[in-house]
């Protein structure tokens, strides 16, 4: 086996590959584009499905690439030695072009020729068929004549040599053949292979022979027929090295540098802190790829920015469990950005200030809630070994039950409700301590609470009182930025002639002498967009009317407005005279989406927008 850096892996596989006619297409954005309902990028094959599917790609039909992948489904288990919610892979594509013979022998030149494995000990699974497709033994015939030795390939069923993406259909899937190799000597058992319980082969990537689409009721041959190969980056890293830690390997390895030199503890030494330092080290690099991306993400309350948030909230608590301070972790993507990735990800380099002051924004915020919430969770905690104490000291052959070991739904609820602590969080902090959640409790008391709050506001609307939820105070935010960007893009004669917010939307009416153009409209959703990015905080501020007037702040009628008003400014972006409320920070909103530009009356437009 040859020890390789990282840079140079990805170069060995893209220069590989072109020697093979293929064209490097570069990386897609990490975030899901929507069509395949995924909220990030599970695969390489993922934005090539339309093409896969038959659609003609502009640069060709062999293609290649490395692609960042977020898949957060095993996040738990980011910890051991191989998880990672964020990882590359590296892939190569046909478009109806080659097939079976020349990916068998390619993906062995690269394992044997570039990366001098063993080719004695290669072992290969393929399809061993099933009602959906016959049993491939095409690939078994090539794979031996390359050198494979017969009882080093095996057939294996659905679970283990087909793929398709969860979930979907519509979608192009196949059969493969997959490749492992062993990581170390045999156990002894009478069959040491691949299915041997010691673990001793790993898995080093695939190639999917895509020629089926998926679709309500089985699969139906698709007109091409395709090759995906991918192989996970980090996973081939490690295995090159000698490695059975992704988390020793030169990516991660000025990293770990840091937090072990920081915190004066080896990685290695103890478990539970290699464990915080993989979480830690896993998290903050999925965050800053997803900050940094094309279409980067801030923390927020819903879809991935929910997602965002969780990884960050759980890096920052891990970071306080091992005495690393939570000012650190931007270090920590400092050294990524300038270390790592700064050749493969130059847009990292030129978003570096952005990610930075998002992290520690999210950072700031989340560690003034965890150090109150953690208190509340050790008081819990605490009441409940008092209450097992106390009962093993009525009686000392008292054995504590599961049910005396598990917060209720109630007192998780109110860690969340009052506190603002995740119930992931309290799910870790309990388990770690050998507690269970009443999660069921817990959707319960959250439902109920819904519940009393819809019939609240109903019971505010009745008596005519105008109701102020979350949402509505969103967009009330919104509407100040709105109308702050049309300044910007219509000119300073725009101002507001009207606003009607509910939970769904929002509607403002300005004046404005013309249609805007789609031009118009989508500078001005990227403005919003822009303002709510940088994560801008609101501030209010109780002055006279004139001093209001004077600083040029937005006022639609002022002459109804007593002597002294609330001036609320966004950032140095927007300042109205405004009764509230507003969010803190703009970066709460989420996506600013412009549905619908029409008249209102004569010189005055109206428009709809939402919060995604
Ligand atoms: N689509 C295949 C995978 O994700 C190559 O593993």
């Amino acid at each position: 086996m040859n020890k390789i850096t990282s840079k140079e892996l990805r170069n060995t596989w893209i220069k590989f590959y072109e020697s093979k006619g293929h064209v490097n297409i570069g990386a897609v954005s990490l975030i899901g584009d929507g069509t395949t309902g995924v909220m990030f990028n599970v695969a390489g094959m993922q934005p090539l499905m339309p093409y896969l599917l038959g659609q003609k790609h502009s640069m060709g039909t062999r293609l290649c690439n490395v692609q960042g992948c977020v898949r957060t489904i095993d996040i738990d288990s980011v910890g051991d030695e191989s998880h990672c919610t964020f990882f590359e892979m590296m892939g190569n594509w046909s478009l109806g072009d080659y097939f079976k013979k020349e990916k068998t022998a390619w993906t062995f030149e690269l394992l044997t020729q570039k990366f001098g494995l063993d080719a004695n000990k290669i072992c290969a699974t393929v399809f061993a068929g099933d009602d959906s497709a016959p049993k491939d033994t095409e690939t078994a015939e090539y794979l031996q004549e390359l050198g494979i030795r017969p009882e080093n390939i095996f057939f294996l069923g659905k679970e283990d040599n087909w793929w398709e993406l969860a979930g979907t259909t519509g979608t192009p899937c196949g059969p493969d053949n997959e490749w492992f190799y062993p990581l170390k000597p045999a156990c002894g058992a009478e069959h040491c292979d691949i299915n041997c319980e010691c673990n001793r082969f790993v898995e080093i990537g695939n190639d999917v022979y895509m020629q089926y689409k998926k679709t309500e009721n089985g699969y139906t041959p698709l007109q091409n027929k395709n090759v995906d190969t991918g192989f996970g980056f980090e996973r081939l890293l490690m295995f090159l090295n000698g490695l059975t830690d992704v988390y020793m390997t030169d990516v991660f390895a000025d990293v770990i540098d840091f937090v072990q030199n920081t915190i004066g503890k080896r990685y290695g030494d103890d478990l539970e802190t290699t464990k915080s330092i993989r979480i830690i080290a896993d998290h903050m690099r999925t965050s800053l790829m997803l900050i940094g991306d094309q279409n980067g993400i801030v923390p927020s309350n819903v879809g991935a920015g929910y997602i965002l948030r969780r990884l960050m909230r759980r890096a920052i608590r891990h970071a306080k469990k091992i005495g690393l301070g939570v000012d650190k972790l931007a270090n920590i993507c400092e050294i990524f950005i300038d270390n790592v990735y700064s050749e493969a990800y130059p847009n990292l380099v030129n978003k570096k200030e952005y990610i930075i002051s998002q992290v520690n924004l999210e950072v700031d915020k989340f560690n003034k809630t965890i150090e109150v919430g953690t208190k509340e969770f050790e008081k819990l905690a605490n009441g409940i070994s008092r209450k097992i104490e106390f009962l093993t000291k009525q009686n000392p052959d008292y054995v504590a039950t599961t049910q005396d070991k598990t917060i209720s739904g109630k007192s998780a609820f109110r860690l969340y409700d009052t506190f603002g602590f995740p119930i992931e969080m309290t799910l870790e902090m309990a388990g770690e301590i050998g507690l269970s959640v009443d999660v069921e409790g817990f959707r319960v008391a959250f439902a109920e609470h819904q519940e009393l709050a819809r019939t609240t506001s109903a019971g505010a609307f009745k008596s005519g009182l105008k109701e102020t939820g979350e949402m509505e105070t969103k967009y009330h935010t919104a509407t100040h930025l709105l109308n702050a960007a049309l300044k910007l893009v219509i000119g300073g004669s725009s101002h507001q002639m009207g606003s009607n917010i509910t939970s769904e939307r929002l509607r403002f009416d300005f004046a404005c002498d013309h249609k805007m153009t789609e031009e118009e409209l989508s500078k001005t959703q990227e403005i919003v967009n822009d303002w709510i990015k940088a994560g801008l905080d609101v501030t209010c501020k109780e002055m006279t009317k004139n001093e209001a007037v004077e600083m040029g702040a937005e006022h639609q009628f002022l002459d109804r407005y007593p002597d002294v008003v609330t001036v609320y400014s966004i950032g140095d972006v927007s300042n109205e005279i405004c009764t509230g409320p507003h969010v803190k920070n703009t970066s709460e909103l989420g996506k600013f989406v412009i549905k619908k530009e029409e008249a209102s009356s004569s010189g005055v437009r109206r428009i709809k927008a939402i919060l995604e």
